[in-house]
């Protein structure tokens, strides 16, 4: 193996990642008095949360009548009953705090006539447990995250966090007890090789969207840190359920943000029918992302879809008029403009659905502390490994996260873990010593990776892999389709041994970077395939056209996968969370679940 020289710090905590849910967790760590480093491969305002558009949920009721326990029951609901209760009770009630904290921060949100946080309506968010429709998306115009984003920055840059920028996390390391002791990271600037030690490491690296062909996510999601657990031993859980966002521009796939519909926008069909109002009488074009997916790609299978090929839909906003998509949604007017060549005032924008977030990540309690299962107990903690954001699998989301959800878990669950280890970790407490091969596996990797001289170029391989998850892991799912797309994606993970990198420099050496995340999003393809094909019922945005309903008897249980370094998979399962952490609200039982 090649001798690497390795830069050595210690801090109490590191996290791995500066989108919301990263920046949120630095500064909060930070701000306990816990000394903190924040690493990251793109600059912090890069991240993928600058692109989320329309909104954070919390029931503030300022345009309106809420109540977080009506929250706490959509979540339930969106989820189809997936989600873990005591996480959902708690997100839902912190939503309201942690609100209130980003606008004294100084997130700018729109504001109401009387200067209140601005709201809009997001799909399956409602009053009275599914009555009536709750404003609770809370906005800054159609560039929520933006904003949120630069306020976390800010935040972490007044604190004294410290940041790596452009350093590219390798693998976690683990000690021979299984505790987590901080990470190894290639600072792609110059090359040279760091290993943070920390008493907690914090996985905030986002979802893995970019093992598709067409995806709302940025080419960096490719879910470092998914890969990383698979590497270091542990599963993922809930990996079958991928968010497919019924308003991706046709085509290019950018975002066109559910906010639209919120503010009165509309889908139609090629004849011109709101067809919404067939699948969902009450919610309409607000109904849950599974459910509008669905029904888009049954009017396009049927024959009425839009355009030469039948094979989109419209999204209809030119009623709004030109004030309310000014002042509302002047980002998406200008994604239209320049992605589709469409005046949002005088035509409707051509969207088809398009993976959008993987509800799927590392299993975690609610304090963000990652839990597995071991010796038949599934809730034992990994000591010293946290996760938070679509990183994690917390499970707040269930089968199906609603919109504006997102937003909210990586403040709520970046807060938590805040909160946690400032409890749990005394500031400067001793590093134990690590032996000299502590960093041995992961530089093993780098150097198999790094010196990789078979004949497939990493990008035809990545393609190879995004169309097979284009195809057999879809907005519907069969079981011959899915054993094929098993058999597929086996192949193209064994295919990274015949993986070419051109070059073997370490400095800014793209190809190298690209391979490395080639290889995390190639475990966590193999685990989203495998588990959807083991999953014999339809639930959420897991829907079976061979088993067409969900299964409570058999199938109310989150999926726990493992990939190995060959790809070969384990599966197993774990309970849902059907408790509440307080008497404030009771489990919510499954149920019928209709729009
Ligand atoms: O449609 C949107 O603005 C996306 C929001 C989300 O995914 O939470």
């Amino acid at each position: 193996m090649t001798a690497y020289k390795i830069h050595e710090h210690k801090y109490d905590m590191v996290v791995v990642g500066a989108g919301g849910a990263g920046l949120r967790a630095t500064f909060g760590l930070a701000q306990k008095g816990l000394k903190t480093a924040c690493i990251s491969k793109v600059f912090p305002t890069r991240s993928h949360t600058v692109a989320a558009q329309g909104g954070i949920s919390a029931a503030l009721g300022n345009m309106g009548e809420d109540d977080w326990r009506f929250h706490f029951y959509d979540t339930i609901k969106g989820s189809d009953w997936l989600g873990d209760q005591d996480a959902i009770e708690y997100m839902c009630r912190e939503a309201i705090p942690a609100i209130i904290e980003l606008e004294h921060y100084g997130v700018p949100f729109s504001r109401t006539e009387d200067g209140r946080i601005y709201q809009r309506p997001f799909g399956g968010m409602t009053t009275h447990y599914g009555k009536g429709t709750a404003q609770r998306t809370c906005a800054a115009a159609d560039r929520t995250g933006h904003a949120i984003l630069h306020t976390l920055y800010q935040q972490s840059l007044a604190h004294s966090a410290e940041f790596y920028i452009e350093y590219f996390a390798l693998d976690l390391i683990m000690d021979e007890e299984g505790v987590c002791r901080g990470v190894l990271a290639l600072d792609m600037a110059s090359g040279e090789l760091h290993l943070f030690r920390a008493h907690g490491t914090v996985l905030a690296t986002g979802g893995y969207g970019r093992a598709y062909f067409s995806a709302t996510s940025a080419h960096t999601c490719t879910g470092d840190g998914g890969g990383m657990a698979l590497r270091a031993g542990l599963p993922l859980q809930d990996m079958e359920f991928v968010q497919f966002h019924p308003t991706g521009i046709y085509g290019a796939g950018c975002l066109i943000t559910e906010g639209v519909r919120g503010e009165g926008g509309y889908l139609t069909n090629s004849k011109g029918e709101r067809f919404m109002e067939r699948y969902a009488p009450n919610a309409k074009d607000l109904a849950s992302r599974d459910v509008v997916s669905r029904a888009m790609t049954i009017e396009i299978r049927e024959g009425r879809g839009v355009g030469e090929h039948a094979d989109h839909i419209h999204l209809n906003l030119m009623h709004l008029g030109p004030e309310v998509i000014h002042e509302r949604l002047p980002g998406i007017a200008e994604t239209a403009r320049i992605f589709a060549g469409v005046d949002v005032t005088k035509e409707p924008i051509p969207v088809l659905p398009t993976v959008h977030y993987n509800m799927g990540g590392l299993q975690t309690n609610y304090h963000g502390e990652v839990v597995t299962l071991k010796d038949g107990d599934p809730d034992t903690v990994v000591p010293g490994l946290y996760a938070i954001g679509e990183a994690a699998c917390v499970s707040v989301h269930g089968a199906n996260r609603l919109g504006s959800n997102s937003l909210l878990d990586l403040v709520v669950f970046g807060r938590a873990v805040a909160n946690r280890c400032a409890e749990t970790i005394r500031p400067g407490a001793p590093h134990k010593t690590l032996p000299a091969s502590a960093c041995d596996k992961a530089l093993a990797n780098l150097d198999r990776v790094r010196h990789a001289n078979g004949g497939t170029p990493t990008a035809e391989l990545r393609l190879r892999m995004q169309r097979v998850m284009q195809e057999h892991a879809a907005v519907f799912r069969t079981g011959e389709t899915l054993i094929a797309g098993v058999k597929k994606i086996r192949e193209v993970h064994a295919g990274f041994a015949d993986v070419k990198v051109s070059d073997r420099s370490l400095i800014w050496n793209s190809d190298l970077i690209e391979t490395l995340e080639l290889q995390n999003l190639l475990g966590q393809a193999v685990a989203t395939m495998v588990s959807a094909e083991n999953r014999k019922e339809s639930r959420g945005a897991h829907a079976r056209e061979d088993y067409t309903e969900r299964d409570d008897v058999n199938w109310h249980k989150h999926t726990l996968c493992w990939v190995d370094e060959k790809g070969d998979t384990r599966i197993d399962y774990r309970p849902v969370h059907m408790y509440t952490l307080s008497k404030d609200v009771e489990p919510v039982p499954p149920k019928a679940r209709t729009y």
